[in-house]
């Protein structure tokens, strides 16, 4: 059985104050026991969750991580410093990395490497413009994502792999794509992850879907058959609003 997962995406949101608030109210909550809960908060929070969190089913995600081990990179982090801080997972090609800070398939295929080589958990997101949607080219657009990003994987690295679709359009906008338009996509990825690896992998392989997940919409979502949870930005700041989507599978 693959994983269900629900990931919340801070972005550039909550201060550590807001961070302390809202990890001590999500301590007090109970998961359903099939459902990985997972929060990206911002990385100067980073320490505070994991310590905050440690004897309890959260597991805390890096946002984004540099491609080299150390060295001359004002302003970046590696792999390392995030696993000293007790980090196993790391979100990799979220679109704002992708268009506001120049984030390639090339320099996202060597940060995934790096990721690997770390023995770290990527959530490697894909997805298309609304351009390219109304084009028609968003499957063809999201399988290069995937060649040029992921595939150069072996099987067993691959294995640490979670896939993330997140049309660009419907992030941040309170557009949601249709359960139809989501499962249509995510049968496509599991396809292409069969044909590139084995059937055994892409069924073992959780693909979300992210782009205005909201307590009221996930429960259709995340009833589609390939769609294994999801990757939540605006909706995953307030505990309550986040706790409704991690309850939103239908058993
Ligand atoms: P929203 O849920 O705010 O649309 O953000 C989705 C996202 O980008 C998560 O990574």
């Amino acid at each position: 059985m693959r994983k269900k997962i629900v990931a919340g995406n801070w972005k550039m949101n909550h201060d550590l104050a807001e961070t302390e608030t809202f990890f001590n109210e999500l301590k007090k909550q109970m998961f359903p026991e099939d459902v990985e809960v997972m929060i990206a908060p911002a990385f100067t929070n980073l320490n505070h969750a994991f310590t905050s969190t440690r004897e309890h089913p959260i597991e805390i995600v890096a946002q984004n991580m540099h491609q080299s081990d150390k060295g001359a990179f004002t302003g970046e982090i590696s792999a390392a410093m995030l696993k000293s801080v007790g980090v196993k997972t790391v979100i990799l090609g979220h679109s704002e990395r992708r268009a506001e800070f120049g984030e390639t398939d090339d320099l996202l295929s060597e940060k995934v490497n790096t990721a690997i080589e770390n023995e770290m958990t990527i959530i490697f997101c894909v997805g298309e413009s609304l351009e390219e949607r109304k084009a028609g080219t968003h499957e063809q657009v999201v399988s290069k994502q995937l060649e040029e990003g992921l595939f150069h994987l072996s099987d067993v690295g691959f294995k640490n792999i979670v896939v993330a679709y997140e049309p660009v359009w419907a992030i941040g906008t309170g557009e949601t794509a249709s359960p139809e338009q989501a499962q249509e996509m995510h049968a496509s990825i599991r396809s292409s992850i069969a044909k590139h690896y084995s059937d055994g992998i892409a069924k073992e392989t959780a693909i979300l879907y992210g782009g205005s997940v909201k307590p009221d919409n996930a429960a259709e979502i995340f009833g589609q058959e390939d769609v294994d949870g999801g990757l939540i930005g605006g909706a995953s700041l307030k505990v309550d609003s986040f706790m409704k989507i991690v309850n939103a599978f239908q058993k």
